[in-house]
């Protein structure tokens, strides 16, 4: 049997859409894995009742197929669907890590982010290597068609997860179609930004490279109380707020001792707008691994 921990991710770091990915160091979904005549599926933990244990109907499902590697497989959730914390990426790594060593078909890592996200691609529809390219490396991820660049990273951050669902379908409808030049322009300097900030573990470059002014405009409409959450993350010392992947997770960079009291404020925040929520202090962190 093999045991495989892959982490929560969080993906576009606003500027980034479909493009950036950070791996976080914690919250994580842990997968065992054994050798069986066919596939069979039983998940635990956070949301699990949400989840389908039909394989074909699980983001584990994909990967068993495209490895050609039937197996007996538990999932205990430390990640929440819909959450916009990549749980389904963190399940789809998982498999893909932990049945590529089980069945010894020798992929690398590069080579398993393109099968996990035919994984991701049952559950969201289309494939996205946004979540699944950090899940697997680690670190912060630039995902496009041509390849998945990886550079190490080390930042302070609070993620806060309001108890609100937003499906990633949903949060996909509001994108606007088209951009004006104007808003192009500013996107891409943001995401230059963001990526020298990366470079240089730099949370102020990190935070004024996360800001966007298309795709997270509309979609914080979905996320009730995210204009003040994002703006008493800003007051309490954060460096740059915005959503974690299709949301409703709310993410911030923080500098060196700033994360419990952004923590504290994002909490408060969600709470003056009457939605509960809790947040994760955590960092960026490695790539899925065995345990
Ligand atoms: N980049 C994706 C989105 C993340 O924001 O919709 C979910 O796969």
């Amino acid at each position: 049997m093999l045991t495989v921990r892959a982490p929560a991710t969080s993906a576009n770091l606003g500027s980034g859409y479909d493009v950036f990915g950070i791996a976080l160091s914690g919250p994580a979904d842990v997968l065992r894995v054994e050798k069986a005549p066919r596939t069979t599926l039983s998940v635990t933990g956070a949301g699990s009742q949400y989840i389908p244990e039909d394989p074909a109907q699980n983001t584990v499902g994909a990967v068993v197929d495209a490895l050609d590697a039937p197996a007996r497989i538990r999932i205990d959730k430390g990640i929440r669907p819909a959450s916009g914390l990549g749980s389904s990426a963190a399940s789809a790594a998982a498999a893909a890590l932990a049945l590529n060593e089980l069945y010894d078909r020798g992929y690398s890592r590069e080579e398993l982010v393109s099968i996990a996200a035919k994984g991701e691609a049952v559950v969201a529809g289309e494939a996205h290597d946004d979540n699944v390219a950090p899940a697997l490396l680690g670190g912060f991820t630039v995902a496009t068609p041509d390849g998945v660049t990886h550079v190490p990273a080390d930042l302070q951050l609070v993620v806060c997860l309001p108890d609100i669902v937003v499906s990633t379908s949903d949060a996909r409808a509001v994108v606007p179609d088209g951009v004006r030049l104007d808003e192009m322009v500013e996107t891409v300097g943001n995401a230059a930004t963001l990526t020298a900030g990366m470079e240089r573990d730099d949370p102020y470059l990190v935070g004024r490279g996360m800001r966007e002014s298309v795709v997270t405009p509309s979609r914080a409409k979905l996320i009730d109380g995210y204009g003040h959450v994002h703006d008493r993350a800003l007051e309490a010392g954060a460096t740059g707020v915005t959503i974690s992947g299709a949301g409703p997770a709310v993410l911030a960079v923080c500098p060196e001792g700033f994360k419990r009291r952004v923590a504290a404020a994002m909490v408060e925040g969600f709470d003056d707008r009457g939605v509960e929520a809790r947040a994760f202090q955590t960092t960026v962190g490695e790539g899925a691994r065995l345990l």
